[in-house]
């Protein structure tokens, strides 16, 4: 099936690696025109190379999510460049970790400003667009299966999944009058440039060799291995199309069947 986002406008934040890039990838092959969002001030090779075979319908810009400024001129400028946002691809996040009893105000801090103070103002700023011009959109939120269990390891970046979660719920709650739905992926272990920091710091912690932790976490996933960016696209490309149009509020896990729920 290809087109299933043709003519639409999504905007992704924390796209220039990971799952951001390649469901950017998968929303441009189905039609879309993307704006990618990232902390680097130019776009990086990977970026360039997708801008380059999807000719004027992929456009960069730098924007840190934690800083409203940042958020405020992203949506404008994404708007004047390709229309108003029909899709928010909400991604961007941060990962760390610490036993619970050292976990430090700087850790809570630096992680709540991105992963909840981030993903919930770019939404509301999406949200407002969308409401002023009329458009009927749809907002994905990246949560996770550390959204739904708590880690004796990961205490903040698990409260922050959860508070994804919820935001998703509330969010689509107060769109649903205005046609605009509000969904969230909770993935599993995805091999990803966040996985290189995951799996040095349960080394450090477990007292494991470097890639041990991704070699199990891997194995351990019902289907027997661990994800590819490209595993998310899918219910990335669902969830923001209209195949998807009578579902809202919801988390969908995408984990080789890590979480039932
Ligand atoms: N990889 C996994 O196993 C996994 C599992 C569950 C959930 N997730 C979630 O999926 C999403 C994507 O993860 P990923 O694995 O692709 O991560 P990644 O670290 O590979 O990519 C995240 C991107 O976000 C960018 N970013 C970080 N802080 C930012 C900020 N303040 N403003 C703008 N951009 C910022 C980074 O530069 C990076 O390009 C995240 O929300 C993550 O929490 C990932």
């Amino acid at each position: 099936m290809s087109g299933r986002l043709q003519g639409r406008h999504a905007l992704l934040t924390g796209a220039g690696g990971g799952i951001g890039l390649a469901v950017a990838e998968a929303y441009l092959r189905e039609g879309a025109r993307c704006t990618i969002a990232d902390l680097a001030g130019e776009p990086n090779a990977a970026v360039q190379a997708l801008a380059a075979r999807h000719d004027g319908a992929l456009r960069y810009a730098r924007a840190d999510v934690a800083r409203s400024g940042d958020v405020a001129a992203l949506v404008a400028s994404a708007a004047a460049a390709f229309g108003p946002v029909d899709v928010l691809f909400n991604n961007a996040a941060v990962f760390d970790m610490a036993p619970l009893l050292d976990s430090d105000e700087a850790m809570y801090e630096r992680l709540f400003a991105v992963n909840v103070k981030g993903m919930f103002f770019t939404m509301q700023a999406v949200l407002r667009q969308m409401v002023e011009a009329g458009v009927k959109g749809a907002v994905v939120n990246l949560a996770s299966q550390a959204g739904r269990r708590g880690e004796a390891l990961v205490s903040h970046y698990c409260a922050t999944k959860a508070a994804v979660i919820s935001y998703t719920q509330s969010a689509a709650l107060a769109m649903a009058p205005h046609g605009i739905r509000v969904n969230a992926i909770a993935p599993g272990v995805i091999d990803t440039p966040m996985w290189r920091d995951v799996d040095a710091l349960f080394a450090r912690y477990e007292g494991l060799a470097p890639g041990e932790k991704k070699v199990a976490v891997g194995k351990a996933v019902p289907l027997g291995y661990m994800g590819a960016p490209q595993d998310i696209a899918g219910a990335a490309v669902f969830l923001a199309s209209a195949e998807a149009s009578y579902i809202t509020a919801q988390t969908l896990n995408v984990d080789g069947g890590n979480v039932m729920s």
